[in-house]
């Protein structure tokens, strides 16, 4: 009952020129997607122009676009930062919000980052929550606690009413860009522990049908096993992501 998101991470990868050329390449090869949903996250200045070749396929339209980060102010003195409204004018659907990178490299907090969840539902923005352990919380066995913290606190006062208005990512910080993946069991035994926490924040209904993706070095080699689990709906990949051959092979999984 939940459609899988298979979501490209780009970080600070591609500026507009390479993003073209990546978006015609990927719509050719990916053709018809059908059973699931593809989310695209480029670097914020190819967010233009991507959002304008989406809008001329129309209904056509074979993925959506989301940003990397926004402030959560609707505007104001922020230099050098981007607007929840900005990211509506440029056909964005969804963000990523507190991805390991911005908390652990640019020092940003739960507080802040439920801030930013908070104005992404009200500008109608789809957060996409990353939480996650570091190697050294899951070898103190803290890591179910650490993730509960996260949630709790970056969901904290969020109105969900709807399952697709919210997506959680868990993304092992040990696992992102290092080639090393969670076992597809560990995964699958964190991704029930998320949705309990979302059951006891709403209720059991809402928990069922909120995605929950997995990060951390998916690749064309492993996706299909971990698409496997039942409790992952989908993946955010940032390295595969880059090649159109190998985002393609993932969002192809097979389960
Ligand atoms: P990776 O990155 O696939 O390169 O490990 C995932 C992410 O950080 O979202």
């Amino acid at each position: 009952m939940r459609t899988p998101l298979m979501a490209a991470n780009w970080k600070m990868h591609k500026g507009p020129g390479e993003a073209v050329g990546f978006f015609n390449r990927f719509v050719e090869a990916i053709g018809d997607v059908e059973g699931r949903e593809v989310l695209v996250c480029p670097p914020f200045v190819d967010l233009y122009v991507m959002g304008r070749k989406l809008r001329d396929l129309g209904d056509d339209a074979p993925f959506r676009l989301g940003a990397q980060n926004m402030h959560p102010a609707e505007q104001g003195a922020y230099t050098g930062e981007i607007a929840p409204p900005m990211l509506r004018a440029v056909n964005c659907d969804y963000v990523i919000l507190g991805h390991s990178e911005r908390r652990h490299i640019f020092g940003e907090d739960d507080e802040f980052i439920n801030e930013k969840v908070k104005a992404a539902r009200a500008f109608d923005l789809i957060p996409v929550l990353c939480v996650g352990e570091t190697e050294d919380q899951r070898d103190a066995e803290r890591a179910e606690e650490v993730v509960s913290t996260q949630l709790r606190q970056g969901l904290s006062g969020v109105d969900v009413t709807a399952p697709d208005q919210l997506v959680i990512a868990y993304e092992p910080v040990w696992a992102i860009g290092t080639g090393r993946t969670a076992t597809p069991a560990d995964a699958q035994a964190m991704h029930a522990h998320v949705r309990s926490i979302l059951a006891d924040l709403w209720d059991e209904e809402l928990a069922d049908g909120i995605r929950i993706q997995y990060g951390g070095s998916v690749k064309p080699h492993n996706v299909d096993e971990l698409m496997a689990q039942p409790d992952i709906d989908g993946a955010l990949v940032g390295g595969a992501s880059l090649e159109v051959d190998s985002f393609t092979r993932i969002v192809n999984f097979k389960r």
